[in-house]
């Protein structure tokens, strides 16, 4: 079709189709479009065009295609024939008319363009065409950048059926996309749970009503959820366990589960402790009750019997590292009243994955306030028994697991982090959405998350991103037409994102939707620095401690080693800078540090009071 008759064409349907140019050379998926002087008028519209759509009629049908390249640096045949510029295409999709006469957008071409095919920038109805409201469960996310009238849709279901993540560095919007894409799929799929895990307790008011806020305060975890290497994990502080000790445990949990079972209801537990107590059909694992004091006196029974002196040592070493954390009230979380009510699984799991949801379908688990040591435990109980619960229950209750500061918990490097953690993530991105568990990850850094996991995500949100390898590593997750588009990565602003993949009709540059500061994520740690700049008054400094007691003290604490007596008598320390809301950062852990040495004197009190 000639520009011409495209003119009175465009004219006659009342569009606005600004015509561009024509296809002047052909290659593949690939077009060369040359572009008249009226094509772009003025120096700002060569500029942004690159990432843009256009349109090539090409005989009966309508090619979309995107913008890649642009250049006046023009072949001599182009200029010849009069055109200004020169812009390369990646060919997408076309509009077809389906059976029922409709218009429709489908991805891929059926046809390649000719040359001379005339080439139009894409009008509002054309968008609305491309990015119609389907039957599926759709949502806006925002607006296009082309377009922004135009609102930018995401097929919800798609999202969550095939993972999808959300990159770009710290400052670009990416915690207030979370919230627009969460609004979204809680309105488009209330059958949903959403279970997110807030790494700097800043989503707690984002969702209102919508959501159960939960933090070391109101969590119960029960310490027997945690499977073996968990529990070695928490009793040993994230260090690597001491093989001996490791050894005893894993002899005697069995024991301590059977035993739980055995004598569930008999007043006297103690014949838990007897020799003849067998294992039978629990293994370290089995996520099965057991009582804490059964297994310290399984292991005093065997430290009993024992002749040699630096044998009993280990047994010794190893009860006072489980009292010291039991007795620690940062972990009161998962021992206090941890076998009140028996097997309380099942409460746990309604709790934490709102399977009953009464309105509140979303849970916010805070995990800022948790002993540092302890969050790759954590973590992965939490990671582990969505995915089960998806397993055994056969995808009954579809969820979202979505988790902030993803490269922490599943590190590229195998070294670095919880081996535990990664293989809960690992597992839900591998298999999840066969039992309705899906993931959604956020990070900052891209090349430092685990490369397979972010390859089972099959939508991108990518904000604003100037790290090389970053940028190298999304490169290669995304199709070849996409990747050219992630040269614009670092120009992005901030609210910006390209979304790639199975959400989005096609790659699409987005401004995120404007959220009204209530629904904003809402750091407190910057709040506190901020207010630090400002007067210091009681108010402030009252919670400032408030906090601060909130993760070090509780009721467990005999008045003589109350850690408000202990922080007084150490050595005069600077105050506490009053951020231990942010994840690990190196003032948050002096502060924890402290805390270790307040432990060390927990665990000689217990250890005279050990009875032998
Ligand atoms: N969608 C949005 N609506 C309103 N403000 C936003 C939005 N996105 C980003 N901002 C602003 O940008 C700042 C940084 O956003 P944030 O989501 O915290 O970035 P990141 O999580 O990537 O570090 C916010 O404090 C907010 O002021
Ligand atoms: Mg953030």
């Amino acid at each position: 079709m000639g520009l011409e008759e495209l003119r009175h064409q465009t004219e006659r349907r009342g569009g606005a189709a600004e015509p561009l140019g024509n296809i002047i050379a052909v290659s593949g998926s690939q077009a060369t479009i040359g572009i008249l002087p009226t094509g772009l008028s003025t120096a700002e519209d060569v500029r942004t065009t690159v990432s843009k759509f256009v349109m090539i009629h090409s005989g009966g049908s309508r090619l979309i295609g995107v913008v890649t390249e642009i250049s006046l640096n023009l072949p001599p045949f182009a200029k010849e024939q009069g055109y200004r510029a020169i812009a390369e295409v990646d060919l997408m999709g076309e509009i077809r008319i389906d059976a029922a006469g409709a218009e429709t957008f489908w991805r891929g071409v059926s046809e390649y363009p000719a040359i001379s095919d005339a080439v139009t920038l894409l009008t509002s109805d054309e968008f609305r065409l491309i990015y119609k409201r389907s039957g599926a469960a759709t949502g806006v996310v925002g607006k296009l950048q082309q377009d922004h009238s135009t609102d930018a849709y995401v097929n919800v279901n798609e999202l969550l059926s095939k993972h999808f993540a959300v990159l770009g560095t710290t400052g670009v919007g990416k915690s207030n996309g979370v919230v627009v894409i969460l609004q979204q799929i809680l309105e488009a799929r209330p059958d949903v749970r959403i279970f997110l895990l807030d790494a700097h307790n800043e989503y707690g008011k984002c969702f209102g009503e919508q959501a159960i806020v939960l933090n070391p305060r109101n969590l119960k975890l029960p310490f027997w959820l945690f499977n073996f290497e968990e529990i070695v994990d928490v009793f040993f502080g994230a260090r690597a366990g001491i093989e001996d000790e490791v050894a005893i445990l894993a002899e005697v949990i069995p024991l301590a589960k059977s035993g739980y079972l055995r004598y569930r209801g008999a007043v006297d537990r103690s014949a838990v402790k007897k020799s003849d107590a067998n294992s039978a059909g629990y293994t370290v694992d089995t996520p099965v009750p057991y009582v804490m004091a059964d297994l310290v006196g399984l292991i005093d029974e065997r430290m009993g019997r024992l002749e040699n002196r630096s044998t009993r040592m280990i047994y010794h070493k190893l009860i006072s590292r489980i009292e010291a954390v039991r007795s620690d009230p940062r972990y009161a979380f998962m021992f206090e009243n941890a076998n009140v009510g028996g097997d309380t699984i099942a409460e746990v799991l309604i709790q934490l994955f709102r399977l009953i949801p009464n309105g509140k379908p979303m849970t916010i688990m805070q995990l800022a306030g948790f002993p540092v040591e302890v969050i790759d435990a954590v973590v992965s109980v939490l990671g582990r028994m969505a995915f089960d619960f998806g397993l055994w229950s056969d995808g009954a209750a579809p969820m979202l697991f979505m988790c902030e500061e993803a490269h922490r918990y599943a590190s590229a490097d195998r070294n670095v982090g919880f081996g535990p953690t990664r293989r809960a993530i690992s597992r839900i991105a591998k298999e999840g959405r066969k039992y309705g568990v899906f993931l959604g990850l956020v990070t900052q850094r891209p090349a430092e998350l685990d490369p397979t996991i972010l390859s089972q995500c099959s939508t991108l949100f990518v904000m604003r991103m100037a790290n090389d390898r970053d940028q190298a590593i999304l490169r290669s997750a995304v199709s070849d037409a996409a990747a050219n588009l992630l040269a614009f990565v670092p120009s992005l602003g901030t609210r910006e994102a390209f979304a790639f993949g199975e959400g989005f009709a096609l790659p699409t540059r987005l401004t995120f939707r404007n959220l009204p500061p209530h629904a904003r994520p809402y750091n407190e740690a910057i709040v506190h620095l901020r207010m630090q700049k400002g007067a210091i008054d009681h108010e402030f400094i009252a919670s400032v401690v408030e906090r601060w007691r909130g993760t070090t003290t509780g009721n467990k604490f005999r008045p003589e080693t109350s850690p408000f007596e202990a922080q007084l008598t150490a050595p005069a320390a600077p105050p506490p800078p009053p951020r231990p809301a942010g994840g690990i950062d190196a003032e948050r852990f002096s502060i924890l540090k402290k805390q270790i040495s307040i432990r060390k004197e927990i665990s000689d009190v217990t250890k005279r009071d050990i009875p032998r």
